[in-house]
């Protein structure tokens, strides 16, 4: 039997090496894409950012365009780092990406070095940071030679505007190439992003965990709760005020609905065996071997809380494991811990 209650969870975090980096991630990590905009309650996203550093979280993931609108998720957590997170620097992981349609202009959002060098710098001025520590390239850019945007990362770590790098999204043949080029500039990619969950599960599909495993480069994986899907919360309805229901929510009414079934079979299997869905989500997320940290939304403490109680569960059984497959199968085998 598998239960976790978040009372127990005594904030001891654990930390997983990021593939054979010297970085060391939390399992759970934080992500400010939605409710740290100036849209948000300012107040709720200082606490959660607090709450969340307390109970071990020391990475927090942002890009360039986070909001809305765009930059606000940076300028809000700038200010928050410098009131409240000002002594706790080098304990903690900041990384930005750029790459996405960010300002007008023909550099506000591509792969080239005109843009991802001014974006980082914007970003250096919103969070109020002299250095992040990753730097991702937010998403493959086609129409820029790979040359260039490897250049653009490599710049980034020679020039002390960010520790590490990152990438996201690429597809494996181009990811190949991107980490081979990146190494021929003198800088390793260090970890990877890719969307990762029960409801989505390419980066096993299409072999890049196993390839990332290989290459000892550590995956950051985000939306482990497929946006809140995997909470349950959207069963009966959208309710109101969560990320389906909200005009500046990415997640999509019609997306949750084509989920419905898959979700309410998930819910059960999680209920046959004690736990709460979203915690099988993430333990289910947390038990791939390429997984490095699982990077969560919360809109509320509450809930930040309530998904960090994950970590203290064991590894899920491998016949639960079975049971998930059975209901969302592979298309690829895939290698287990324990
Ligand atoms: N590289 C990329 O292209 C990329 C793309 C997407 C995300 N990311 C990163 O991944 C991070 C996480 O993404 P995500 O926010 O989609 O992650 P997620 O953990 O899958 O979803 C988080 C959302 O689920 C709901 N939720 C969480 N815990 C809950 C609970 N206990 N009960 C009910 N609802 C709960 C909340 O939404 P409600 O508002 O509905 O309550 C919350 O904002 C982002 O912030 C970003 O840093 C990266």
């Amino acid at each position: 039997m598998h239960s976790a209650d978040p009372a127990r969870y005594d904030g001891r975090m654990p930390y997983r090496r990021c593939g054979d980096s010297g970085l060391l991630l939390p399992a759970l990590s934080l992500g400010l894409w939605h409710n740290f905009g100036h849209v948000d309650d300012p107040d709720e996203a200082r606490a959660i950012l607090r709450r969340a550093f307390d109970l071990g979280v020391t990475h927090f993931d942002l890009a360039n365009n986070y909001g809305p609108p765009p930059g606000s998720s940076e300028e809000n957590a700038g200010r928050i780092l410098a009131e409240d997170f000002s002594c706790h620097r080098d304990e903690l992981v900041i990384s930005t990406k750029a790459g996405h349609p960010m300002w007008d202009g023909p550099h506000g959002g591509n792969g080239s070095r005109k843009h991802l060098l001014a974006s980082l710098d914007q970003s250096l001025r919103r969070l109020r940071l002299d250095y992040v520590d990753i730097f991702y390239s937010h998403c493959p850019d086609k129409e820029t030679r790979l040359e260039e945007t490897m250049s653009a990362l490599a710049t980034a770590v020679h020039s002390g505007r960010a520790l590490y790098v990152g990438l996201s999204k690429y597809p494996l043949k181009r990811l190949r190439r991107a980490v081979k080029l990146l190494a021929e500039m003198g800088v390793r990619c260090v970890v990877y992003q890719p969307p990762f969950s029960i409801l989505r599960r390419w980066p096993e599909e299409e072999g890049i965990h196993d390839w990332l495993v290989e290459k000892g480069i550590g995956s950051a994986v985000f939306s482990p709760l497929a946006q809140g899907m995997l909470t349950g919360k959207y069963s009966a309805e959208i309710p109101s005020g969560s990320r389906a229901a909200r005009d500046e929510g990415f997640l999509q009414a019609d997306e949750v609905g084509d989920r419905l079934e898959t979700v309410r079979a998930l819910q059960q299997l999680a209920a046959e065996h004690q736990l709460p869905l979203h915690h099988l989500a993430l333990r289910w997320v947390l038990d791939h071997p390429a997984v490095t940290t699982a990077i969560i939304g919360a809109r509320t403490v509450a809930q930040l809380e309530d998904s960090l109680a994950a970590v203290a569960l064991p590894p899920l059984d491998p016949a639960i494991h079975s049971l998930v497959d059975e209901i969302v199968p592979t298309t690829r085998k895939k290698k287990r811990k324990g």
